[in-house]
């Protein structure tokens, strides 16, 4: 067996990339999720040879059989992550040490091997470097980052699958929200739950997201940006949004965002906020938060501010919450001072246009 955190990656230029004009056009405006770069990273894994066949080829079309076990048990797990223009040129990664160790973690929960950490950051290096071209220099943009894995033997059987495949795609990327949304209105999702305890909620696995699309849906329907999920036990704690983190922000200059346990998503950005925000002084709490008393403070000024926050949408102010018998106003339903001021520290550091004492950027060349 090949010592897996070694890998040498083989590599197979695309024949015909994507012209740099044309390149250049979709840069100016990519949206999300939309554009794709010229190449892949794809590893394999199976119980004989261990971690091996690591390369990037030109992206395109991957054959499975129709008896994939992805495709029946949905055993996939993913990350998301960015690669940003620094203002010398070159580019850096956002602690991806933290999502190749999220990536096991959920490799874990989902009973699939996992990818050892160096090889999960070496297939992302060598991707964006590969790739490097793709990485928008303008303001706001960056290189989405799509690592993941699924099991891709071709058994029938409900187990543990024995061979998996591992990929890296990437995406240029603008604002996540249409418009580069201002503020965001959220939709309370009382029928439908997002994770329970003991279940999947803090694993990144797409099963995840499957589930929470009809109240997306119900959100869009009520004409909501985003659905907000309350816990499963009390369908009363507010525990994250389909793909981001909640803040909340109080009159004395506090914060708040619900405690991980099982239930919601550790995220990144949740977690490099908070650490700004002590670092600032700020006095942080992560304790649960019911829906009620966030209709309470928000109508009583109680609560000044609130934000959602993820790789994919920053930091996004909340300005609205509806729900079947609510609908509240947070502060003026604009973005806030103190949202404004996260972001700003947060985004200043990713870009590297603010010195950054924990070491997060990775730089790339
Ligand atoms: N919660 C969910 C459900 C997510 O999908 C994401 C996005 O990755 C987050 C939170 C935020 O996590 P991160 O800040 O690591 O991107
Ligand atoms: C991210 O922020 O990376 C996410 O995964 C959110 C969503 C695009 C799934």
């Amino acid at each position: 067996m090949e010592d897996a955190t070694i890998l040498d990656f083989e590599f197979e230029a695309h024949a015909s990339p994507v012209a740099v004009a044309d390149r250049e056009a979709l840069l100016q405006n990519p949206g999300f999720g939309k554009v794709f770069t010229d190449h892949m990273v794809v590893i394999k894994y199976s119980v004989e040879k261990g971690w091996h066949d690591a390369r990037v080829q030109p992206r395109g079309p991957i054959q499975i059989d129709p008896a994939c076990a992805v495709l029946h048990y949905a055993q996939e797990i993913f990350e998301g992550m960015k690669a940003y223009r620094m203002p010398d040129g070159g580019a850096a990664l956002f602690r991806p040490e933290a999502n190749a160790k999220r990536f096991r973690d959920s490799a874990e929960r989902m009973a699939m091997v996992p990818l050892p950490e160096e090889l999960f950051l070496s297939s992302v290096r060598e991707l964006v470097r590969i790739d490097r071209d793709w990485i928008p220099n303008s303001e706001g943009g960056s290189l989405y980052l799509r690592p993941f894995m699924f099991a891709s033997e071709t058994f029938l059987g409900v187990k543990p699958a024995s061979e998996y495949l591992y990929m890296v795609i990437a995406s240029p990327a603008g604002a996540y929200f249409k418009g580069g949304a201002p503020s965001v209105t959220l939709w309370i999702s009382e029928h439908y739950t997002r994770a329970a305890p003991g279940g999947t909620g803090a694993a990144k696995c797409g099963g995840n997201y499957a589930s929470s699309l009809i109240a997306q849906a119900e959100a869009i329907r009520n004409e909501c940006d985003q659905v907000v999920f309350l816990d499963a036990v009390e369908n009363k704690w507010v525990e994250e949004l389909g793909g981001m983190n909640t803040f909340f922000v109080f009159e004395d200059g506090s914060i708040q965002t619900p405690p991980l346990g099982g239930t919601i998503l550790p995220g990144i950005t949740r977690e490099s906020l908070l650490t700004l925000a002590r670092d600032a002084g700020i006095t942080v709490r992560e304790e649960r938060y019911s829906i009620d008393q966030w209709e309470a403070d928000a109508r009583s000024g109680k609560l000044r501010e609130a934000f959602a926050c993820g790789t994919a949408a920053v930091v996004t102010p909340i300005g609205r919450v509806r729900g079947r018998e609510t609908d509240f106003t947070i502060g003026n339903g604009g973005p806030g001072i103190l949202t404004e001021k996260l972001r700003a520290d947060l985004v200043a550091i990713q870009r590297g246009e603010a010195p950054d004492p924990h070491g997060w950027l990775k730089r790339l060349f």
